[in-house]
């Protein structure tokens, strides 16, 4: 029987506000209408909410600085580039996205929303069945893992670099996909790693294990304890 393993929840939010970097150079005074302030969402389901945020940032802003819209992107790699590319101003974006945010894309973060701690750090949980202990993290080889999502900070990233740099996890380099992922799946039996990214995702332990979205019963941090129950 395949152990479960659940990497990496986390116990407390962490997001981070991005904008694109031209944003953030010396910034003359705009004039109404000047600048367009989209917010760029990672799904279309959030479009309600963002809506009802706009009226509310239209409110605090008599003078009509900006302008203020929704953009609906396809995940939070599409939110990067379209920030990117001036085609939305601003988005949330989970901590794990700060690097490629910042060296891919160009941007710059803004704001850091920490909840229910005052300093700004939080810790990843890994969590395996009692009955099942690894010795060590070495005996995860082999096993099956549950991640929060692909390239979320406490789910993925944190994780997989300490795996590596304590030389658990050997890097795989030489596949089509990215090294990541390659490495996971050569340590791992199976995964679950969802992502609304198609070419990234791992659903060989997910819910559906032929596609598995942001929709996946076992995405996010609830999905991947849930992931390790229904084993
Ligand atoms: C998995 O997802 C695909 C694509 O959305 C869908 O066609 C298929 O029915 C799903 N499979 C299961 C078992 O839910």
């Amino acid at each position: 029987m395949d152990t479960k393993i659940l990497l990496a929840m986390v116990m407390l939010l962490f997001v981070v506000l991005f904008v694109g970097a031209k944003a953030q150079s010396a910034a003359p005074p705009v004039s109404p209408h000047d600048e367009d302030w989209g917010w760029c969402i990672t799904s279309a389901g959030d479009k309600p909410v963002c809506d009802e945020m706009i009226k509310i940032l239209e409110g605090l802003d008599p003078e009509k600085s900006h302008k203020y819209s929704c953009v609906v992107g396809e995940g939070p790699e599409d939110c990067m580039k379209k920030i990117s590319a001036g085609e939305a101003k601003i988005g949330v974006f989970d901590g794990g996205n700060i690097r490629k945010a910042s060296s891919k894309y160009q941007l710059k973060p803004v704001r850091l929303e920490i909840t229910g701690t005052s300093t700004d750090k939080y810790y990843s949980v890994g969590i395996v069945k009692s009955r099942n202990c690894p010795r060590n993290l070495g005996s995860l080889r082999g096993k099956r893992s549950c991640h929060s999502g692909y390239g979320r900070s406490a789910g993925w990233t944190i994780p997989l670099t300490f795996l590596v740099n304590n030389n658990i996890m050997p890097v795989i380099t030489s596949g089509p996909s990215s090294n990541d992922i390659q490495s996971l799946k050569y340590f791992f039996l199976k995964s679950c790693a969802p992502t609304n990214d198609n070419t990234k995702a791992i659903c060989s332990a997910c819910k559906n294990t032929t596609r598995c979205t942001q929709e996946d019963e076992y995405y996010d941090y609830h999905g991947a304890f849930r992931g390790l129950v229904e084993d």
